[in-house]
C-alpha cells in the first residue's frame, strides 16, 4: 500500500473486529486522515448510535450511514472505519467499490465476543442472549464481508501496531 493514498481505504467487518483502533493507527502510520462513519453520525445528531436506534429506528440510522459514507468518500483519501452493518447494503458496497478500497478485518466469533461482551453500546446486541445474536449476525454477514477487495485476519494476540503493519502489507 503506497504511503500516499489515491483512494480511501475502507475498513469493514463485524463489531469488535478492531476497525476503529486499527484505522486510527493506520491513519497515523500513513499520515492520512482518519474517518469514522459512526462518529460522524453521532456528532451530526448529537446523540449516541444507541439513542439514534431507539429514537429514530435502524432504517433511519442506515440512511444517515449511507449519506455519511458517500460524503467521506468524496473528501481527501484517508482511512475510513465503517459500522459493522455498512458493508451489508448493496448501495454502500457499490460506492465503496467505485470510490475506495475495502479491507475486511476478519475476526472469529470468540475474539469478537471477548471484545464486545462488556460494552453496552451496540443496540443490535441488546437481546436476551447477545452471544447467540452475535453468532447469528456473523453467520449472515460472513459471505457478504467476503466481497471485500482485501482481507486481513484479526488475531487477539496481535497488538494494534502489529495489526496496523498487517494491513499496510496487503
Ligand atoms: C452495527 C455496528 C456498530 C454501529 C451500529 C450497527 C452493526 O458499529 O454502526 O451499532 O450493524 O454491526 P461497530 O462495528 O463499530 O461496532
Amino acid at each position: 500500500m503506497a504511503a500516499i493514498l489515491r483512494k480511501t481505504v475502507v475498513l469493514v467487518g463485524m463489531m469488535g473486529a478492531g476497525k476503529t483502533a486499527i484505522g486510527t493507527g493506520l491513519a497515523k502510520r500513513l499520515a492520512v486522515p482518519f474517518l469514522d462513519s459512526d462518529a460522524e453520525i453521532e456528532s451530526a445528531a448529537a446523540m449516541s448510535i444507541a439513542e439514534i436506534f431507539e429514537r429514530d429506528g435502524e432504517a433511519f440510522f442506515r440512511d444517515r450511514e449511507t449519506e455519511v459514507i458517500g460524503r467521506l468518500l468524496d473528501g481527501t483519501p484517508g482511512i475510513l472505519s465503517t459500522g459493522g452493518g455498512a458493508f451489508l447494503a448493496e448501495r454502500n458496497r457499490r460506492m465503496i467499490h467505485d470510490r475506495g478500497v475495502s479491507v475486511l478485518l476478519d475476526a472469529d466469533v470468540d475474539l469478537l465476543w471477548s471484545r464486545v461482551k462488556h460494552k453496552n453500546t451496540r443496540p443490535l446486541l441488546r437481546t436476551a442472549d447477545p452471544r447467540a445474536t452475535l453468532e447469528e449476525i456473523y453467520a449472515v454477514r460472513a459471505p457478504v464481508y467476503g466481497l471485500a477487495d482485501l482481507s486481513v485476519k484479526a488475531r487477539g494476540d496481535y497488538s494494534i501496531p502489529e495489526m496496523v503493519e498487517k494491513v499496510v502489507e496487503v
